[in-house]
């Protein structure tokens, strides 16, 4: 089956969000990539991450009415379009995203302009987590950008006053990157739910 480009995304999800066989029509049409999980679209346009870990996020967001994301390390842009689009579909009163990375990729260079055109509500910053000085605050926050341990503390307790419902993690299970010994720490203080179907894994705290 051909995989579905980001500008149609959000009629996708509108279409077939309440299926029961959501999770394979969502793996089928969206190339996903992740290690230790059967998502193996190959391509630089797949979303890094478990097809499953992502569907059982979306399903909690379903009907939380999540009004503004921040993607930090959005790299080609997978994940970002996925989610924006996603949020989107559920919510009609979304009022956007912003996905930031400290360096572009000629890919997310190339597949931005369109989609912002189509939702100019989605922006693209490129820049140092560490110097972005958000304008607002946003429901839901996804730090992605493969730190080690002591950037990736500080980067949680940057970003903590800019988050107002919830704060999500790739790679929680990934020994490679600081997100694994942070979110064993954050799971002590905080309320805290896992999606774990890949060697990567996904943390979520509650706010
Ligand atoms: C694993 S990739 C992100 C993948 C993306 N979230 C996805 O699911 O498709 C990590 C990204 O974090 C970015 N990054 C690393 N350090 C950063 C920093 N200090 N500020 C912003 N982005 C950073 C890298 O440039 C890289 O593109």
């Amino acid at each position: 089956m051909v995989h579905l480009h980001e500008l149609d995304f959000v009629d996708f999800f509108e279409e077939n969000l309440d299926r029961d066989d959501f999770h394979e029509i969502l793996r089928r049409r969206i190339a996903f990539s992740c290690k230790g999980s059967k998502c193996k679209a190959r391509g630089r346009f797949s979303v890094h991450q478990c097809s499953k870990e992502i569907y059982r996020l979306m399903d909690k967001f379903k009907s939380e009415n999540i009004s503004s994301f921040l993607e930090v390390g959005v790299e080609f842009g997978g994940m970002f379009f996925c989610m924006d689009s996603f949020l989107r579909s559920v919510n009609p009163d979304f009022e956007g995203s912003t996905g930031l990375d400290i360096k572009t990729t000629e890919l997310m260079e190339s597949r931005y302009p369109n989609y912002h055109a189509k939702y100019p509500t989605a922006k693209y910053v490129i820049g140092d987590c560490f110097d972005f000085a958000p304008d607002k605050k946003y429901d839901f926050i996804f730090i992605d950008n493969n730190l080690k341990y002591n950037r990736m503390k500080e980067c949680f307790h940057q970003y903590l006053p800019h988050a107002t419902r919830y704060i999500g993690f790739h790679d929680i299970k990934d020994g490679r990157y600081g997100a694994k010994r942070l979110w064993e720490e954050l799971e002590q203080e905080y309320e805290t739910e896992t999606f774990v179907h890949s060697l990567a894994g996904i943390g979520l705290i509650t706010l």
